[in-house]
């Protein structure tokens, strides 16, 4: 059957067990932040188009050509968020927890949406895990978010990983190395797409995302921001670096990298994955020390990150735990409304168990049929073959206050009291 209806190119379905993985890796990751004294915050996936124009930066490609804006019924202009850091700085200022006390820290989890060209990695709909930390203004807020994002990346099975780090400076350091980056790129202009060219006039920075080749063999041999630091942001870089180091962080310095959003300041970084294929980073983030007063807030430094979920489960080693798996067949609808008070007590017998009612009282045989079917499934899922079994309720185990059950993974069936379920189930365990 063709389906009548497809899913918006880009985004996509989710159903298990892939959705048992982002459920794992999600509760890991709220164990490790909340370890930290990170509270989840939620914005709306909705926010005024203003907002990111203003956070994110007007010419970057996220704003000039991503967004999904459109006006609502009275003429709003309205975007779905492309990234969750401008919701939570506008949240922050609104509540007026931006002049309460500080570091404020906060965590989030949810949908973004950006119209880009979808491929493997890369989609219109995708998740981030984020992460934001307001109030400090040294390079110990650098060492305690990473510290917390690599025990994330750590807890998933991730052994390789290393994280690249620059520093953007201040709006001055942008300012001047804008405008060397422009005086190199110039005279090469004309080879240049309409695409980049606009980039060259409305913001030299951001030719770094260019695709074109012609650009990357000009900005190989351009400025570098490090060129262009004050002082203080030498100093603070060399404290992060430091600090990263006596933490065990890995970390190698990426002079060419200046992230696709304007809020930066200082401290930028980006994790990326070879087993992505392309050039795809699982994770960026950066110090955005102006965002909050220019979005209308006090003077207020920050810093944080933002995962892409979906590329992150692409390449996260880590296994579910195995679980077990219970059926439980009546042998017909007579037996069904017991069958499926005996699933009560075959859940409190054996936890963390998956126990199924075959709900529609096929009988044995079809039920059996089915066990045998779900069970090769699970176990292809990562289930515990030693902890799979049917367990049958006839007239006669009513009878005989009994119930029969069969492992799935030998096939050896056995009949016994009922209310030895727990005893034998805690037995199944310890296999
Ligand atoms: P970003 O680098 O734009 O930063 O996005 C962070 C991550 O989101 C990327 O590294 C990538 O893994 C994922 N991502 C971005 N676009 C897509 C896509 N089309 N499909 C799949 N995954 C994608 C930010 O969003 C900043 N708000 C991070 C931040 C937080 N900086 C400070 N605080």
């Amino acid at each position: 059957m063709t389906p009548r209806y497809r899913p918006v190119k880009g985004t996509r379905d989710f159903f298990p067990p892939e959705t048992e993985r982002w459920a794992a890796a999600e509760a890991v990751c709220r164990e490790i932040f909340r370890a930290r004294g990170f509270g989840e915050i939620r914005t709306p996936i909705l926010e005024h188009t203003e907002l990111f124009a203003r956070s994110v930066g007007e010419t970057t490609d996220i704003v000039h050509k991503e967004m999904y804006t459109f006006p609502d019924r009275r003429g709003r202009s309205l975007t779905l968020r492309p990234e969750n850091t401008a919701g939570v700085v506008r949240a922050v200022i609104e509540k007026g927890i931006a002049t309460g006390p500080m570091p404020l820290r906060l965590y989030y989890f949810g949908p973004q949406f950006r119209y880009e060209r979808p491929q493997a990695g890369r989609y219109r709909e995708f998740r981030q895990i984020g992460a934001e930390l307001f109030g400090v203004a040294g390079p110990a807020a650098e060492a305690e978010l990473l510290e917390m994002l690599f025990a994330f990346l750590k807890s998933l099975g991730f052994v390789n990983l290393s994280v690249s780090v620059n520093s953007v400076g201040t709006a001055a350091t942008r300012a001047a190395f804008s405008e060397a980056l422009r005086r190199h790129l110039e005279p090469a202009a004309a080879e240049f797409s309409e695409e980049d060219q606009r980039r060259l006039t409305e913001n030299p920075l951001r030719l770094f995302e260019s695709k074109d080749p012609a650009v990357a063999s000009r900005l190989a041999d351009a400025p570098k921001t490090r060129d262009f630091l004050d002082e203080d942001s030498r100093r603070h870089h060399s404290e992060v670096r430091r600090l990263l180091a006596d933490a065990g962080i890995p970390c190698e310095e990426d002079p060419a990298l200046v992230r696709g959003l304007d809020y930066y300041t200082r401290t930028v970084f980006e994790v990326v994955s070879k087993d992505l294929g392309a050039q795809d980073a699982i994770l960026g983030g950066g110090r955005y020390d102006n965002l909050v007063e220019s979005l209308g807030g006090p003077p207020l430094p920050a810093i944080g990150f933002a995962i892409g979920e979906d590329r992150l489960l692409q390449v996260a080693p880590f296994l579910l735990p195995a679980r077990g798996l219970v059926l439980v067949l009546p042998q017909g609808p007579e037996q069904l409304q017991d069958a499926l008070l005996l699933a009560g007590e075959v859940r409190r017998a054996a936890p963390g168990s998956s126990v199924e009612v075959d709900l529609l009282a096929r009988g044995f045989k079809k039920g059996l049929s089915r066990a045998g079917l779900l069970y090769e499934e699970a176990a292809a899922r990562g289930y515990d073959r030693d902890r799979m079994f049917a367990v049958l309720l006839g007239a006669d185990e009513k009878a005989a206050g009994a119930v029969t059950w069969k492992n799935l993974a030998t096939g050896d069936q056995e009949t016994f009291p009922r209310s030895e379920l727990p005893r034998r189930f805690g037995a199944g365990r310890e296999t």
